[in-house]
């Protein structure tokens, strides 16, 4: 009999059903009897949060998902997985909620910053990477959401209809790829999957995933997706999360009692679980999986070298990028993002990191001596951001306070300091502010809750932001906002109070910003400040990107359009300096009408804590913008291949198939404005010989430019004799795409140097989902190639 065997004979059944749920928010139950303790859990992918969202407890945040993806380089993904193993286990959990494998189907999709790419093989590489990083520290993880969450809209109750092959050859594949990496868990999605809920399909998870792929890890549900008692036993799932509408617990103990589900699976989930628990080093007398973790990495530092890597220089006209600082006396730092870059986008993925350096705070550190000016030019920010001052928060009714650098708080979870959430029967923000000018300065309140706002003594706010009722996930991921006015003198400084009522018990989840506006001026005021300084400078950096109300998780976006009024501010700063430089702050693409009115223009992501010190280093050339597109970057919203993110009557058809991304814009034939795989360097390189056979390809090229650079070898395969113009007249396989991504590898070279890299390419290039997997025998191409639109040697292969 092994170990767990033993143990789980010990447990009563009440016990056994009691680790197969939260007891709160993010923890299992402890049964110290058989040397059991609490398994924590905690969100991921780009930090590590804590039970708590404490602003005192703060956590490196990496960039997005995507800017991951970005850098095609699964070591660096390794080493930002092994960064979280070591955030986990210094905030005390054991298994990191992440990474976000779906897949990015339309770039509609709400989370599309947090999932990799639009290509399985690239997901399911850098996931795995990831994963097995984490895992060094002896810490779990949960790919999530399995599968077909590739969008937000009734994400709860949508029924996704994936075809067989799809699922095989796309949706799945990178879920494959990371549980055949190790990976120890699975987060199962919201929505259902050709008729059933993710939480309860057994076809997926215990079919495919457990007995198929022979994953030995736990299935946790996404939380409050788990809604059936016996449907979600037999469907696979092994833990329910949260404590909070949980359907197991005493339901699931009587529907074991009276013979619906057997025992023996409640067996096999608890093992499961013990297993986990095991392996993270929270069961006794079991050895943990990591005995000694890796030595310490810098967290600020691979924040950095991500960010830096991830960017993509898109366009680069006249080698605008990178400046020349000897040739600079003034620069022009412009949009509202400029100052308050959006570092990470909305929803569970959010932390509160140590510091954010902005891009206009890296761009000073890195030119002194030279007048690097800011004007805002246009604010796209629906909600005043908050008063960046010190503040005073007090927890009323429990006697805690602590200090917070701006205006805001939020956590789901541990309160602050440990407090136990029914002590708590309200919340106090305070702060003296001294303004800077005379005139009209508005204040806001936002997040969820029945508010008060006292500014110089005088309420000018006093109300509830939500409707009483609203849902917590609504709670979280539609905040609300009001604002008031107050005349305020310069240099008189007044006491600004916000005070929040809490209903007892529902301390657990709060959000409160104390926004603040100074005497402004008029939006056509800005844009007109802006083009004078643009006007006055050297060069113009314009820093553009979407909002938290434009892309985040719990809804799919709109528009691919910039909010706002940054595309009339682009166009207007291009046509005062030439050399306008446009960052592009956003996770995922976003429309630029006016790009080829611009010198240059460097996709940013969303950058995390680092923002701005890894955007000075790659505008100055300090650093290579390493990144290559994740993701077709469309011309045009009517181009992108799938748009559909809103169920008819419940249910989305995924009607392409495997054609998604670039598989789809190959077939239609319509030239994206940035195809897969682009980006440019500061240096050029030439691909000499590409030798081929079906399990590696052994490229070498030669840096020709004259600094050191770094170079993406990406190698497309397809069916020989098909063009992109070509697909489907060729009559060869016309169920296949033209060409898909077989392997890559990153490479570094000095000047003039030659360097030889052998990417393996894995049996699937070769394989279809034909009821199982089938090699196609015929004459392939397989291309080396510098992005999907920059071929650079073809060489043939019969199979
Ligand atoms: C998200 C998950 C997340 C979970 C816990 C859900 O709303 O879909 O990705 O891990 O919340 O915060």
């Amino acid at each position: 009999m092994d170990d767990l065997t033993d143990l789980i004979k010990q447990l009563t059944l009440e016990e056994k059903v009691s680790l197969l749920g939260g007891q709160d928010f993010w923890s299992l139950p402890a049964i110290p009897r058989i040397g059991l303790r609490s398994l924590i859990m905690s969100d991921g992918p780009i930090g590590v949060r804590g039970t708590g969202w404490a602003p005192e407890d703060p956590s490196i945040a990496l960039p997005s998902p995507t800017a991951l993806a970005a850098t095609w380089d699964p070591a660096l993904a390794r080493t930002a997985g092994r960064l979280l193993g070591q955030e986990s286990r210094r905030k005390g959990v054991h298994v990191l909620l992440g990474p976000t494998v779906n897949l990015q189907r339309t770039p509609l999709g709400g989370r599309h910053f947090e999932c990799y790419s639009e290509d399985p093989l690239l997901s399911g590489e850098i996931g795995a990477g990831f994963v097995e990083g984490v895992q060094e520290h002896g810490v779990g993880t949960t790919v999530k959401h399995l599968v077909g969450n590739d969008f937000e809209t009734d994400r709860m109750t949508v029924d996704v209809r994936i075809g067989e092959r799809a699922l095989r050859e796309v949706y799945l594949a990178p879920f494959e790829r990371v549980v055949a990496a190790g990976g120890w868990g699975l987060m199962s999605a919201y929505n259902g999957v050709n008729g059933l809920p993710m939480a309860s399909n057994g076809p997926l998870q215990s079919d495919v995933l457990k007995d198929e792929w022979g994953f030995d890890g736990v299935v946790v549900s996404d939380w409050r997706a788990a809604r059936e008692t016996v449907g979600a036993a037999l469907g696979g799932l092994d833990i329910a999360m949260p404590a909070m509408e949980n359907p197991w617990g005493p339901k699931l103990v009587a529907a074991v009692r009276s013979g619906e589900v057997a025992e023996e699976l409640i067996d096999d989930k608890v093992r499961r679980v013990l297993r986990l628990a095991a392996r993270v080093g929270v069961l006794d007398g079991v050895p943990p999986a990591v005995r000694t973790p890796p030595a310490d990495l810098d967290g600020d530092a691979v924040a950095h070298e991500v960010a830096a890597r991830s960017f993509v220089l898109a366009r680069n006209e006249h080698f605008a990028l990178p400046l020349e600082p000897a040739g600079l006396t003034r620069v022009a730092v412009i949009g509202a993002l400029a100052t308050d870059a959006r570092v990470l986008g909305g929803g569970s993925a959010q932390v509160t990191p140590p510091h954010v350096i902005s891009p206009l705070e890296g761009l000073t550190r890195a030119l002194p001596g030279i007048d690097v000016a800011h004007a805002v030019g246009a604010d796209p920010r629906p909600f005043l951001p908050a008063l960046p001052q010190e503040t005073s928060v007090t927890l009323l009714g429990a006697d805690h306070a602590f200090t917070v650098p701006v205006a805001a708080v939020r956590w789901i979870g541990d309160l602050p300091g440990g407090i136990a959430p029914e002590a708590v029967t309200g919340l106090e923000l305070r702060t003296t502010f001294t303004p800077g000018e005379d005139g009209e300065h508005v204040f806001a309140v936002s997040g969820f809750g029945t508010f008060e706002l006292i500014v110089g003594g005088e309420t000018i706010y006093s109300g509830t932001l939500h409707p009483p009722g609203t849902g917590r996930a609504d709670l979280l991921l539609s905040p609300k906002e009001q604002r008031a006015g107050v005349t305020l003198a310069a240099g008189v400084p007044v006491e600004v109070t916000l005070r929040q009522s809490i209903q007892p018990g529902m301390a657990h989840t709060v959000s409160a910003t104390l926004g603040h506006q100074a005497p402004g001026v008029s939006a056509e005021g800005l844009l007109a400040e802006a083009v004078e300084l643009a006007r006055e400078s050297d060069v113009a950096i314009v820093v553009v990107g979407t909002t938290e109300q434009v892309e985040s998780e719990g809804f799919d976006r709109a528009s691919l359009e910039l909010p706002g009024d940054q595309d009339e501010l682009v166009v207007r700063v291009a046509a005062a300096n030439p050399r306008t430089i446009v960052v592009v702050n956003a996770g995922s693409p976003v429309l630029l009408p006016w790009v080829e009115d611009v010198a240059a223009v460097l996709l940013t992501w969303f950058p995390g804590q680092e923002a701005g010190a890894a955007l000075a280093d790659v505008l100055l050339g300090v650093a290579e913008p390493g990144g290559r597109l994740p993701t077709t970057w469309p011309r045009r919203e009517q181009d992108c291949p799938v748009l559909q993110v809103t169920p008819r009557d419940g249910v989305v058809e995924y009607d392409e198939g495997v054609f998604i991304g670039y598989r789809a814009w190959d077939r239609a034939g319509t030239p994206p404005l940035y195809a897969f795989g682009h980006g440019l360097g500061y240096t050029t390189w030439r691909y000499e010989t590409l030798e081929v056979s079906p399990a590696e390809a052994v490229v070498s090229l030669t840096n020709t430019g004259a600094r050191v650079g770094r170079e993406v070898v990406q190698m497309y395969a397809g069916p020989a004799g098909v063009t992109p113009e070509g697909i489907g007249a060729t009559g060869v396989s016309p169920e296949r795409p033209a060409r898909w991504l077989a392997g890559f590898a990153p490479v570094e070279a000095h000047p003039g140097e030659t360097v030889t890299v052998r990417i393996p390419l894995p049996e699937r290039t070769w394989q279809v989902w034909d009821g199982g997997w089938r090699t196609i025998p015929g004459a392939y191409a397989v291309t080396a190639a510098h992005a999907l639109d920059d071929p650079r040697l073809t060489a043939s292969l019969e199979l």
